[in-house]
């Protein structure tokens, strides 16, 4: 008589797949449990403490090198305080959305959940956004991500300078309009970003997202091939193997992208586990 186990482990040869859930190891993957980074998180949820008498938490900068969980960790906080309070919600990428214009047509289209009409100015882009925080009375956090980025050129910086100083004073347009904003970099001292007049009012809390020990990112990587491997596809000792080249290299995303193709190599040649040949370094 076959257990399920056998009959489980029979079925995924003949599929060829050593994949459980292939999507925990793309990009856009959340996961559920974000370990090392309780002192992180709760440092977020303490400046934001200002939500539970309605006001806007207090702005922060996160700071920390590749990989360090920073983008995951505001997602999180973001999904959270969006349930738990009238809170609205904008995650802009200083890579992808640069100018002030596109920046606040990113966070229009988050409000009112629909696509800004083509050739609306910045003004008319500021002047709705503040009016829809004075109808919901909602808060508004904007998370600024990789806007100390080596990608970034002095004209966008500029621009960036221009869209934190319209959201930090927006209040002084409508007293209604509660915004607070998140930068996050990879570079610690970000001096180099902001103007003076922006500075002064940014006044951002630090919360610093440390590099991964060696047995941290080994944790985190075998937590991620027991959701994303079928069972016993990939031995302790290979996981370490990967852990080390992500220590290595400096980033866990590495260790992450290393496991799924070295599955993907497995595969390929038809083996049913994957072996330290799989490995692409
Ligand atoms: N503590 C953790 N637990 C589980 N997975 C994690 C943890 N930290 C990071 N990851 C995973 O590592 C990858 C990189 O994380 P993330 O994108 O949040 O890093 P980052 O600090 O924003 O890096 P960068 O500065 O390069 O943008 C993601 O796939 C994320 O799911
Ligand atoms: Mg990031």
């Amino acid at each position: 008589m076959k257990t399920v186990e056998n009959i489980f482990d029979e079925v995924i040869q003949q599929e060829g797949t050593l994949f459980k859930q292939p999507e925990v190891f793309t990009l856009e993957y959340l996961p559920e449990i974000l370990r090392f980074r309780d002192k992180q998180i709760r440092a977020m949820i303490n400046h934001s403490r200002a939500l539970n008498s309605n006001h806007a938490p207090t702005n922060m900068e996160i700071t920390g090198p590749y990989g360090t969980g920073k983008t995951t960790a505001v997602k999180k906080y973001f999904e959270i305080i969006e349930n738990k309070f009238n809170v609205a919600t904008a995650y802009i990428n200083c890579e992808f959305e640069k100018t002030e214009n596109q920046i606040l047509t990113k966070i229009y289209n988050k409000l009112y959940k629909k696509s800004v009409k083509a050739g609306i100015t910045t003004n008319m882009l500021k002047n709705k956004i503040v009016n829809y925080l004075g109808k919901t009375e909602k808060i508004l956090i904007v998370c600024l991500d990789d806007y100390g980025s080596n990608k970034i050129t002095s004209e966008d910086i500029d621009q960036i300078n221009k869209v934190m100083y319209t959201l930090l004073r927006a209040h002084e347009v409508d007293n209604k309009a509660k915004i607070s904003l998140i930068t996050v970099t990879n570079r610690r001292y970000i001096n180099f970003v902001l103007s003076q007049s922006v500075e002064t009012i940014f006044r951002p809390a630090n919360v610093n997202f440390d590099a991964y020990s060696l047995n941290e990112i080994n944790t985190i990587l075998t937590d991620r091939c027991k959701i994303g491997f079928a069972n016993g596809v990939i031995s302790e000792k290979v996981i370490h193997m990967v852990a080390e080249h992500a220590y290595r290299e400096g980033d866990l995303r590495i260790g992450i992208r290393s496991l799924y193709d070295s599955a993907r190599n497995a595969e390929l040649v038809g083996s049913t586990s994957i072996e330290r040949e799989h490995l692409d370094f």
